[in-house]
C-alpha cells in the first residue's frame, strides 16, 4: 500500500489539535489523529447490529414523521456470548453512546472490555440525542450539551480551579485535560446537543428503555451521570426486566443539582427533580399525587465544600415518608471516584434511597479500594481497566 505523508498536517484547522510534524506523522496517533489508516486500532473484533426501537409515527403536514425512537447498537463477541444477562450502557447524553467505545486517547473502552469477557453488550443513544435525534422539534427543542469550562472544571481538570477540596487528588485523566490538548479535544469533540425538554426525554426513555428490555430480556443497566435518571425510570416501569442498575456517579441527585463549592449557593446548588430522582412521576407508596404537597423535603447534614448537605423527605409534613416500591425491587449499585465532585454528594443517594425503603443498595468508593485520583469520566481515564474489574465483580456476584 502506498501511503502519502504530505496530507497529514492539518494546522490550518484553527484551535483543533490535528497538526503534527511530518517526520513524526507515521506514528503520531494521539486523540483524533488515530483516525488515520496508519494508526493501529486498540479495539477488539466483534459483531455489530444497529436498530432504532420504540418510535411512533406522528402526523406531520400531509404525511408522518417518526418520533421517540431509540438508537441501539447490539455488540456481540466474536466467540459468542457466554454470560446469562446482557449489559445495556446508558450515557448522560453529553457524549452520546459512543463514549463507551474506544477512549479519547484510543485505548479500549468499557464496552470492549465486557465483549472480551463474553458479554452481550447493548449501547444506546438516549432519546433526542446523538443518533436518536428527533425531528419533532416542537416537542424536543435542543440545547447545548456542555461547554469547555463545564468539561474542564467538572470532569477533566477540576484540580486547576479547585471547586472542591478532593479535586486536588485528580491525576488519572490522560493528558492535561484542557482545551488544546489533543486528548481533551478528542473528548470534547464528542459533545452533542441535548433536548431541553426533560419531560419528553424522560417519558420517551422510560417507554423506549422498557421496550428494549422487553425484547432482549432481563439485563444489567450501566448508567453514567444523568443516565441514572433513565435507569431509575426503567426500574420503576419494568423492574422485573432489570437485573440490577450499576450507577456510575449518578447525576440525578435527589431534589437538587450540585456543582462546585457550597459556599456560593447561586452557583453551587439549584432545586431539581421534584419527584426526587426524576422530573417525571415515579411510583410512590402511599401514592404521590402532588409533589408540592406530598413530597415535602428537609435539608439534612452540614453543607461544606468537601461534604454537601442532602435533601430527603420530611417525616412530619406531606403525609410522612413515601417509599419507592418499584425501584426497591431492583438492586442498586453506585460507584464514586475519589477526586470527582460526586465524592462530595453521592452519600445523598444513600440517605434518600434508604429513607424511601430501597434496601438493596451497594455503594462502592473506588478510593476505598486504593483506586485513587479519578474524576467523573473515570471509565475513560488512565486506570479504566482496573476500575472496570470492580464493576464486573458486582455483575458477576449477581449473575
Ligand atoms: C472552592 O473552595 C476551595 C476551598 O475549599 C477554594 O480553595 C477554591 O478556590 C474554591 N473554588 C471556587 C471555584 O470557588
Ligand atoms: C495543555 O496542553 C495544551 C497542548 O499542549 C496546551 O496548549 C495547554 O496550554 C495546556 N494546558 C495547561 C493548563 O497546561
Ligand atoms: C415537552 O414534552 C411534553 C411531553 O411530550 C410535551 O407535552 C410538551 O409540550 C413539551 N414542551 C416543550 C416546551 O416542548
Ligand atoms: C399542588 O399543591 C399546590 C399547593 O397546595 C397547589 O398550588 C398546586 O396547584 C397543586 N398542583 C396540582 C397539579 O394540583
Ligand atoms: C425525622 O426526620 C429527622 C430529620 O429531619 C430525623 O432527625 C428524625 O430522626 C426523624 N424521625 C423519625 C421518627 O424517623
Amino acid at each position: 500500500m502506498k501511503v502519502s505523508q504530505s496530507f497529514l498536517c492539518a494546522a490550518s484547522l484553527a484551535g483543533i489539535s490535528v497538526c503534527f510534524s511530518t517526520t513524526a506523522s507515521a506514528t503520531y496517533c494521539v486523540g483524533i489523529n488515530a483516525v488515520r489508516p496508519q494508526c493501529k486500532t486498540q479495539e477488539s473484533a466483534y459483531y455489530r447490529d444497529v436498530f432504532f426501537l420504540g418510535g411512533q409515527y406522528i402526523p406531520s403536514g400531509t404525511s408522518f414523521i417518526m418520533s421517540d425512537q431509540l438508537y441501539v447498537e447490539k455488540l456481540t463477541p466474536l466467540n459468542g456470548v457466554d454470560k446469562p444477562y446482557p449489559l445495556v450502557f446508558i450515557s448522560a447524553g453529553i457524549p452520546s453512546g459512543s463514549v463507551w467505545l474506544n477512549t479519547p486517547d484510543n485505548r479500549k473502552g468499557w464496552a470492549t472490555y465486557f465483549l472480551d469477557q463474553g458479554y452481550q453488550v447493548y449501547i444506546i443513544d438516549i432519546t433526542a440525542n446523538g443518533r436518536s435525534g428527533q425531528e419533532d422539534l416542537s416537542k424536543y427543542p435542543l440545547r447545548i450539551g456542555s461547554t469547555v469550562s463545564i468539561h474542564e472544571d467538572g470532569f477533566t481538570a477540576p484540580e486547576i480551579v479547585n471547586p472542591f477540596p478532593q479535586s486536588q487528588g485528580h491525576n488519572q485523566w490522560p493528558g492535561n485535560g484542557t482545551k488544546g490538548d489533543p486528548i481533551f479535544d478528542a473528548f470534547f469533540a464528542a459533545t452533542v446537543p441535548l433536548t431541553s425538554n426533560k419531560t419528553a426525554l424522560e417519558l420517551s426513555m422510560r417507554a423506549g428503555g422498557c421496550y428494549l428490555l422487553g425484547l432482549i430480556g432481563e439485563s444489567y443497566l450501566i448508567a453514567h451521570s444523568n443516565g441514572a435518571s433513565y435507569s431509575a425510570l426503567m426500574s420503576d416501569e419494568c423492574p422485573d426486566l432489570v437485573r440490577a442498575t450499576l450507577n456510575l456517579e449518578p447525576g440525578n441527585i435527589p431534589f437538587q443539582s450540585l456543582i462546585g463549592n457550597s459556599t456560593t449557593p447561586a452557583v453551587g446548588r439549584t432545586t431539581a427533580r421534584p419527584w426526587g430522582l426524576t422530573e417525571t412521576p415515579l411510583t410512590y407508596d402511599p401514592p404521590v399525587t402532588n409533589v408540592t404537597t406530598d413530597l415535602v423535603t428537609v435539608e439534612v447534614g452540614v453543607d461544606t465544600p468537601a461534604l454537601r448537605s442532602c435533601f430527603i423527605q420530611s417525616n412530619t409534613t406531606g403525609g410522612g415518608i413515601h417509599t419507592l416500591p418499584q425501584i426497591a425491587k431492583v438492586p442498586y449499585v453506585m460507584f464514586t471516584a475519589s477526586a470527582s465532585p460526586h465524592i462530595t454528594y453521592d452519600h445523598c443517594f444513600i440517605s434518600y434511597l434508604s429513607q424511601a425503603g430501597v434496601t438493596d443498595v451497594t455503594w462502592i468508593k473506588f478510593g476505598d479500594l486504593g483506586l485513587e485520583g479519578n474524576g467523573h469520566f473515570f471509565f475513560l481515564e488512565v486506570n479504566n481497566m482496573e476500575l472496570v474489574k470492580v464493576v464486573e465483580a458486582e455483575i458477576e456476584k449477581r449473575s
